[in-house]
């Protein structure tokens, strides 16, 4: 573990040295798949990093802010829960969130932010660092899906912890990954801690499948520049007028968004072909939807104490407060 200063005084950061990606491996275990199927962390370069934030303005996706609605008029019931806590915030990006749980705790002195990109990390602690002078920023570039312990720091020590994940990050696993997720979480936070978690809820197909294909095509392009990324990248070569996207909800409770090829054709990625049937499709990513008591019985098996919910008028979003147990 290295430890750097910055140039803010109350900014600390950790790498924790979080291995890199094996981007070919993945993509070409995805692709020789059935059916073939791609990481959706790679939808993230700096390209689909900022179409997520056009997503994440748009009408259709009513996801982002419906949870900041939620966040804003429960912040004051939230300020009491926490208390004089440590944050731990799961990936680094949402600071116009976190900042709604700041402004309302005047007693939150401690923030985590835990995040394997050091580059989106230190910015995001940076910015938090300076907006809240009398906060103490600690940045750990780790991988927070896999186990982790975290530095024995006296701002960590007396204090509880409550983890922070919004935005519905937690869609994109496996329910099997989700329980694992949640129990690295529950010992992370220890039985005196919490997790305060959004999570989408299951509604109306027809408002799922436009809030992922929606009328302007960020959601479209979003997915196509995995395609994009893996020719650049990897020197493949996917003609990308040769599929269509299609974002269709299963009923089993996910948005599935797909790659669809309109010919039989063949790919190249490196030495190896990857034949395409015509209509067949490459799975970039599923987004879990759960219902209230869908997503308590989860994060009980996974040790925690499901305490409160919230939602909003609509019941599109639910925004969860779960208990450590010893
Ligand atoms: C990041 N994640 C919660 C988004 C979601 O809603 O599943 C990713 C996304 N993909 C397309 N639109 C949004």
């Amino acid at each position: 573990m290295t430890l750097s200063l910055n140039s803010r005084p109350n900014v600390q950061l950790y790498d924790l040295h979080p291995p890199l990606d094996d981007f070919y491996a993945a993509a070409l275990a995805g692709l020789q798949a059935t059916p073939k199927t791609m990481p959706p962390k790679f939808l993230y370069d700096q390209r689909g990093a900022e179409l997520f934030d056009v997503i994440c303005t748009l009408e259709e996706y009513y996801l982002t802010r419906t949870e900041l609605l939620i966040l804003r008029t429960y912040a004051p019931e939230l300020a009491t829960l926490m208390g004089d806590c440590a944050l731990l915030e799961f990936g680094s990006g949402s600071s116009q969130k976190v900042q709604t749980l700041l402004d309302a705790n005047p007693k939150l002195r401690t923030y985590v932010g835990l995040d394997i990109s050091r580059h989106q990390l230190q910015k995001s602690c940076l910015d938090l660092a300076s907006r809240y002078p009398q906060l103490e920023a600690i940045a750990i570039c780790a991988d927070y899906t896999q186990p982790l312990t975290l530095p024995d720091l006296p701002a960590l020590r007396h204090r509880s912890k409550v983890g922070f994940f919004p935005g519905s990050s937690i869609g994109n696993l496996e329910p099997q990954e989700v329980v694992v997720f949640l129990r690295h979480t529950a010992m992370l936070v220890g039985p005196q801690g919490s997790l305060l978690i959004g999570v989408d809820l299951k509604k109306e197909p027809a408002i799922l499948e436009a809030a992922y294909d929606d009328t302007q095509g960020v959601s479209a392009a979003f997915a196509f520049n995995l395609l994009t990324r893996i020719n650049r990248e990897l020197g493949a070569d996917f003609q990308l007028d040769q599929f269509r996207y299609r974002a269709s909800y299963n009923p089993i409770g996910r948005i599935e968004m797909d790659l669809v090829s309109l010919i039989d054709q063949v790919v190249h990625l490196g030495a190896h072909e990857i034949a395409f049937q015509q209509g067949e499709a490459l799975r970039t990513e599923n987004s879990y939807k759960y219902s209230v008591s869908d997503f308590q019985d989860l994060a009980a098996q996974a040790g925690f104490q499901p305490q409160q919910v919230w939602t909003d008028p609509d019941r599109l979003f639910s925004l969860h407060y779960l208990q450590g147990k010893s």
